[in-house]
């Protein structure tokens, strides 16, 4: 199987771990394109979505799912989205489609998170993908300094601004043994907004595409 067609097994898989007749978090990128082009042969048990990205919105209400506020919904029962690296506690990377600060929301307003992935994401140890941290503009090099005080090699993501109008800059080289931690100490840096470690709200569920199809993976299962 291609990474592609992994990726739509698991997104079509999820489908089905969906509640009727409830709003549901839709989140950001091309493993969740899969996802909602699979929600259009449920949108009528679907009440309607909290999207993450301007993006995902489009797609949604392109096949008649309405698009409500977090406002609107209250808390959510589950959040569908992908992950640039996930490890065997759940704790993931997130944020190279630049989404994460609506993504971090998002999965924290979320009884259930379920990521969907392609097992090239699945990892034994997070950093080898560059950390996302997104800063307002006017902290940037003050927030870069102290990321390189931490160990990271902080590098701007050229002629991009998120949706809120915030940089980003992409750090490699952090230890994240302590993922927890780190993601808490990065996010005390004044200017920084949010950065990619989903690790105090890690995913409850994986639904992971393979060469043998697909695999629902829990947190309870991978522990120890
Ligand atoms: C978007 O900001 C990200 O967090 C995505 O969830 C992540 O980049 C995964 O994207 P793909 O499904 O395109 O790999």
């Amino acid at each position: 199987m291609t990474q592609d067609e992994k990726k739509r097994a698991a997104a079509q898989r999820a489908v089905a771990l969906l509640p009727r007749d409830e709003y549901i978090g839709v989140g950001t990128g091309s493993t969740v394109n899969y996802f909602i082009e699979a929600l259009a042969a449920v949108k009528d048990d679907i009440r309607g979505a909290v999207s993450t990205s301007r993006a995902s919105t489009e797609l949604l209400q392109k096949i008649g799912i309405p698009v409500v506020t977090l406002a609107q919904s209250g808390r959510l029962p589950i959040y569908v989205d992908g992950a640039d690296e996930i490890n065997r506690s759940l704790h993931m990377i997130k944020g190279g489609g630049g989404a994460l600060l609506a993504e971090k929301i998002v999965a924290h307003a979320s009884e259930r998170f379920v990521c969907i992935a392609d097992d090239s994401k699945y990892v034994a140890k997070l950093g080898t993908f560059p950390l996302p941290v997104e800063v307002v503009p006017m902290a940037r090099s003050l927030v870069a300094q102290e990321l390189i005080r931490m160990g990271g090699k902080p590098e701007l993501r050229v002629n991009f601004l998120t949706e809120s109008g915030h940089e980003i800059l992409d750090t490699s080289g952090l230890n994240l043994d302590l993922p927890v931690t780190m993601e808490e100490a990065i996010n005390h840096i004044p200017g920084v907004m949010e950065n990619g470690l989903f690790a105090r709200r890690p995913a409850d569920v994986l639904v992971l595409g393979h060469d043998k199809g697909t695999e629902v993976i829990t947190v309870s299962a991978t522990a120890g």
